[in-house]
Order: structure tokens, then C-alpha cells, then sequence
């Protein structure tokens, strides 16, 4: 099998003239077969303008987690939409959005919604500020929390701009970034414990932004002991603790990955998966944290924030995350990433297929899993992107960047033609 994107490409091509590269999102640039075009979704599978029936990985960069098209959800943003659609104001369903997450997630005392992930970092970013009296976000190399200026460095820095691993300098992640904006700014690498609890004893940390397991690239476990010792040196020294949930949030367990390791963050920010592709976000906490929206001078504004729609879309998606849902899809998770891993090996690819159930990461040439970014800088990136294309070409479309996002749609049946897949595109570049 050997499918052809020429449609996908012709469009894209032509839609340039109105959208700036045919696309809104340069993440959407660099990706296996060029950018696509789709016409539908339905369960595991995406539908292009080729007529491609492809199987999806990508699921929405991972906020399809019940899969494209979800009957419950799209019955109740249908109903939704008959009564309304933004109201400027309160609505029942946002307030039984916010009960549900704030008896399903650990920290969420409180919490506020926006409409995306790089929108509600920015709140956090302000609250601890505002409780600490302090200027500086420390965020660690390699984690990416949105595209806005203050935080849109060191995600993936080239090696040799990156400096030395024991004390990293903060690399721009654009073209057109204001370098003041680096100034309440301080970058570390991850997973290293003593590195932090000595950046955290200069005093003057504001906030500590990670992943609490680094998904947005590789998918990467947190070392023992790491985030109940970044948690507790976070206390000691007066730092706010931020969980970014935006990936891991209903991915890692249906209460986020802090209830799958047992530690709990001042503040945390989930998106993506929590609606199921509608732009719902949300910043959960601590109580007097969040009251400081209230109470304590710190603005937080936005039109589209709790829009009652994508209030219908989060409650249907968050009724539809069971533990049962959960535990099936989980096995098939694993059952896809063992095969993968077997074949990869079987065919003498060097690679490191780590990760979660649901979501995992396939890196070439890496001799053992990664514990952080510059482990991750010695992947054979450029053999992985053959591997995605020799994938697609034969139905099954995954990132480039290594990750797997698995939905509850993807059942045994996808799993299998997924390994074939697999097989085949590993003989291809083996
Ligand atoms: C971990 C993480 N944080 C934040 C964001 C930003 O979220 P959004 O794209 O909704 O602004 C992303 C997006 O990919 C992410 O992966």
C-alpha cells in the first residue's frame, strides 16, 4: 500500500493565498506527507480530501481522547448550540463543568476556565507572582507551555545554543520575541533534583512550571522522588509549584498525572483532552491562590472563557472518561507500544519506546530511555520522520516528533492493522 496526499497538497498550496502557508498553526507546517486536508473523523480514523481512510495517532495532538466524532459529546454541544451560544455571563452547565473537575482533580480547590493552554499558563504565571511577590517563572529545558513571549524559550534548543547541561541559557523559541520578556525568566534542566533545590534557595522564584511527566516531547516518567522533592522545596522556599496537566492531564488517569503520583501542585493547567477537541482550558488550585481573582487585585479576563458550548462538550467528554473506558483502552495502549517495540527490534532498529498507556514515545537510536531534554537531543530524529512517512504511506498517521496519542476508539482491531503498519515501515527503513 502506498497512498498519495496530492489533493492535501494542492489545496494547501492554493489556500496560501488566503491563509498565510495554508495553514494556522506552524506546528502544523513540518508534518508527515505535508500538511493534510480532512473532511471527517470518525472513531480512530481520519478522512482526507484524497479519500485516505488513515488511522490517527495524532488525536488532535492529543486532546481526542474519546476519539474523533464522540456521539454523547457531539449530542450535547447540538443541544447546547439550540439554547444558546455565548451568553456573557454565568450558565448551569459551567458550573457542573467546574464540580466535576474539582472532584476528580487533587488540587482543584478552585479553579477558573479559558479557552487554551498557552492562555491559562499566563494566569498562573500572574497568581504566582501575585502571591509571592516575586518575579521569577523557572521552567525547565526541553517543556513547552504556550507560544506567548514569556515563557516561549528553551523548548527545543539547538545543542550548541543551549550551554553547558549544568546551567542552560535561555534560548528564544522565535523570531520577532522580545528579549525583556527572558527577564522574568530562568530555565534549568529536568529531573534533578538537588539542581533545583539549589536554584530554589537563591529566593527569589515566584513560580516552578514542569510537566510532571515530559510528554510534549518524549514521554518521559519523573525520576523517584523528584516531584515530591520539588513540591516540598517549592514549600520551603516560597515557590508556587505548577503542574502543567495540558498533555498529561486526562492521559496519564482520568485525575490527572498528580493523582497517578501522588503529588499535589499549587496550581495546575489542563486543556487538550479535558473537552475532547473543543477549546476548553482550565487553571485549578489552591483555594486562596485562585481567590486572589477575587479578592487580591489580579485580573483574569476573556470573551470566550466558560463558553457554554464548550461547557456541553467538557461535561459529555468528562462523563465519558470512566475508569472502565480507561482500563480497556489502556491494555490495548499497552499491547500497541509492546508490538511496536518488539517489531522495532526484531528489524534492528536501535530505539526507546517509553511512556504511558495512552500516550508514549517512539525515539530512534537512543541507547536507554530519556531522563530529560539533552538525552533526548541524541534521538536519530531524522530517521523517525522516514519511519512517520513510511507509516502514512501505508494508513497510519503519527507525529514526527515520536509521540503516540492512543483514543478509546482504537480498538484491537486498529491496533492490529497499526502493527502491520509498523512492520512494514520498519523493513522499509531498517
Ligand atoms: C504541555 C503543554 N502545555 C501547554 C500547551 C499549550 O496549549 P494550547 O496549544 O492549548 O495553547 C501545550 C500545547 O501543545 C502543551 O503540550
Amino acid at each position: 500500500m502506498s497512498l498519495s496526499f496530492d489533493r492535501s497538497a494542492a489545496l494547501v498550496a492554493e489556500n496560501a493565498k488566503h491563509i498565510a502557508g495554508g495553514i494556522n498553526s506552524n506546528f502544523r507546517i513540518g508534518m508527515a506527507g505535508g500538511p493534510l486536508v480532512f473532511q471527517r473523523g470518525e472513531g480512530a480514523y481520519l478522512i482526507d480530501v484524497d479519500g485516505n481512510r488513515l488511522i490517527d495517532y495524532y488525536c488532535g495532538m492529543g486532546a481526542m481522547i474519546l476519539g474523533h466524532s464522540p456521539k454523547t459529546v457531539q449530542q450535547a454541544v447540538k443541544d447546547q448550540v439550540e439554547k444558546g451560544i455565548l451568553y456573557a455571563a454565568q450558565s448551569e452547565i459551567e458550573f457542573e463543568a467546574a464540580k466535576i473537575l474539582c472532584e476528580r482533580i487533587p488540587s482543584a480547590q478552585r479553579l477558573r476556565f479559558g479557552s487554551s493552554g498557552s492562555e491559562v499558563a499566563q494566569a498562573a504565571f500572574r497568581l504566582a507572582r501575585a502571591a509571592t511577590r516575586k518575579r521569577i517563572i523557572l521552567k525547565f529545558e526541553g517543556h513547552y507551555h504556550g507560544w506567548f513571549d514569556n515563557i516561549l524559550w528553551s523548548t527545543a534548543p539547538a545543542q550548541n545554543a543551549a550551554g553547558p547541561e549544568e546551567a542552560p541559557v535561555l534560548v528564544p523559541g522565535t523570531v520577532g520575541q522580545d528579549p525583556v520578556d527572558a527577564a522574568g525568566l530562568d530555565v534549568i534542566g529536568w529531573n534533578d533534583l538537588s539542581r533545583l533545590e539549589a536554584r530554589l534557595a537563591k529566593g527569589d522564584i515566584a513560580g516552578v512550571i514542569m510537566e510532571p511527566a515530559m510528554c510534549n516531547q518524549g514521554a518521559i516518567t519523573p525520576a523517584a522522588g523528584f516531584l515530591e522533592g520539588a513540591a516540598a522545596a517549592c514549600r520551603k522556599h516560597g515557590a508556587i509549584l505548577i503542574f502543567d496537566e495540558v498533555i498529561t492531564g486526562f492521559r496519564l488517569g482520568r485525575s490527572g498525572a498528580q493523582a497517578r503520583f501522588g503529588v499535589t501542585p499549587d496550581l495546575s493547567l489542563f486543556a487538550k483532552a479535558v473537552a475532547n477537541g473543543f477549546p476548553v482550558a482550565a487553571l485549578v488550585g489552591r483555594a486562596d491562590l485562585l481567590d486572589l481573582f477575587v479578592t487580591g487585585g489580579v485580573l483574569h479576563g476573556g470573551t470566550f472563557n466558560a463558553q457554554p458550548v464548550t461547557m456541553a462538550a467538557m461535561v459529555a467528554t468528562q462523563k465519558a472518561l470512566t475508569p472502565e473506558g480507561y482500563e480497556s483502552a489502556s491494555k490495548r495502549g499497552v499491547r500497541l507500544k509492546e508490538g511496536i517495540r518488539e517489531i522495532l527490534k526484531a528489524a534492528g532498529l536501535k530505539a526507546q519506546v517509553t511512556g504511558f498507556e495512552l500516550m508514549f514515545h517512539v525515539g530512534f537510536g537512543l541507547e536507554a530511555p530519556a531522563r530529560n531534554y539533552r538525552d533526548l537531543l541524541k534521538s536519530d530524529k531524522a530517521q523517525y520522520v522516514k519511519f512517520a512517512h513510511a507509516l502514512l504511506k501505508r494508513g497510519v498517521r503519527v507525529l514526527e516528533r515520536g509521540a503516540w496519542f492512543v483514543s478509546f476508539e482504537h480498538d484491537d482491531a486498529v491496533i492490529d492493522t497499526t502493527l502491520e503498519a509498523v512492520h512494514g515501515a520498519a523493513k522499509d527503513i531498517a
